[in-house]
């Protein structure tokens, strides 16, 4: 058992407030991770639960009993960073055993969870090099290591990938997923990178100055973006925004108009009236391309990744979205097409940046 729960943490630097409340259930075994963009204060909520630097205000606790006094020794929690921050005059297996050493574990007990992890990591072969004698990938996994060695209640990641090549990274996500599933530990993750953030949580947490702007499954944040925030700041490539204006309304839908376009989207408009300035975001992946129809917009560029194709479209008022087709999409720069974005998926914000209502079917929801 481990949980980890915030109640309205907060953090001041010399009267400056980082953290302005965060409250929030980390349950047993669930891999958490926090998003947002730098600055946002990622490490600082981190560094806090970890027991680094001192909560201002709030209260923290681990499997229910109350951790803000308590020592970073004390919390039955593990830290990886960013900088794997290895010794480097000790080999693999030094490095692993420092603080089982600094815990007064017998040497016999040391040896075998040592083994036990360098076989789980694929370190074994690599017991007797120094960190300089390794790649990037595995000098990270050596940092994961000497974490899991220890047997923590709790892993405490900030930015473990970043340092790693594209593809590095690709594959040390699925190792992480692995891992996870495997020791089954409570998990908190910080990235600033929404794919990871994606790809590895149960449930994400999106940051904002401080403050949490959603928590939510990655496909709840994904299809119910609660703001524009989160909705530009969660997909790749990312949601498509247009200043549009409310031409009429139902109690069941809006229509609205952007340029050439208008879509009927399926939301609540609650006050808002025919005239009110709104934003409707839509996904590249949830556009059509109709080549019967009216033209609408000019393709500028066409981005081919091979198994999709990113086509972006001037509109004809000027603005530029971007739609994803097939692979084998062979519109030319210059080619005249009409888009027809899906209204099931269409997203619609007030001023402030708030998303109306949706009322189609989540999909996750069909069926279930
Ligand atoms: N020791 C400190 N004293 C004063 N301000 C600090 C201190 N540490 C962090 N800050 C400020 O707190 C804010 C949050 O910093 P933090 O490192 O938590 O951001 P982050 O979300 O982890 O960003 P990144 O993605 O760049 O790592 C920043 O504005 C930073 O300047
Ligand atoms: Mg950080």
């Amino acid at each position: 058992m481990a949980t980890v729960e915030l109640r309205d943490i907060r953090k001041t630097y010399s009267d400056e407030e980082i953290i302005k409340g965060v409250s929030l259930t980390i349950h047993d075994r669930e891999f958490v991770v926090f998003v947002g963009p730098s600055g946002c204060g990622k490490s600082t909520l981190l560094r806090m639960i970890a027991g680094l630097e001192e909560i201002t205000a709030g209260e923290l606790l681990i499997d229910g009993v109350r951790a803000n006094e308590k020592g970073p020794a004390e919390r039955g929690l593990a830290m990886v960073f960013q900088s794997y921050a290895l010794y480097p005059h000790m080999n693999v297996y030094r490095n692993m055993e420092f603080s089982l050493r600094l815990a007064g574990m017998p040497e016999a007990e040391r040896r075998q969870r040592i083994a036990d992890v360098a076989r789980i990591l694929q370190l074994e072969p690599y017991l007797d090099h120094k960190p300089g004698q390794l790649s990037g990938g595995q000098r990270q996994r050596v940092a994961i290591g000497r974490a899991i060695v220890r047997n923590p209640k709790v892993f405490l990641f900030d930015e473990p990938l970043s340092n790693l090549d594209a593809a590095l990274r690709g594959q040390m996500r699925v190792e992480l997923a692995t891992l996870h599933r495997r020791l089954g530990a409570t998990t908190i993750y910080v990235t600033h990178d929404q794919v990871e953030a994606m790809t590895m949580a149960d449930r994400i947490v999106v940051l904002r100055r401080g403050v949490v702007e959603q928590i939510g499954t990655p496909l709840d944040l994904y299809h119910r973006p609660r703001n524009l925030f989160v909705a530009q700041f969660m997909g790749s490539p990312a949601m498509n925004v247009l200043p549009a204006h409310i031409v009429s309304v139902t109690d069941r839908t809006a229509t609205v108009t952007t340029g050439p376009l208008t879509v009927t989207v399926p939301v609540h408009a609650g006050s808002l009236q025919p005239g009110a300035a709104v934003t409707l975001g839509v996904r590249p992946e949830h556009i059509g391309l109709d080549m019967a129809g009216a033209p609408q917009g000019l393709v500028e560029i066409s981005e081919r990744l091979g198994a999709a194709t990113l086509l972006h479209v001037r509109l004809s008022d000027g603005r530029q979205i971007v739609v994803q087709t097939g692979g084998d999409n062979m519109n030319a720069p210059d080619s005249a097409v009409g888009v027809t974005p899906d209204p099931a998926h269409c997203h619609l914000f007030d001023a402030d940046g708030v998303a109306l209502d949706h009322l189609a079917a989540h999909p996750l929801q069909v069926g279930s």
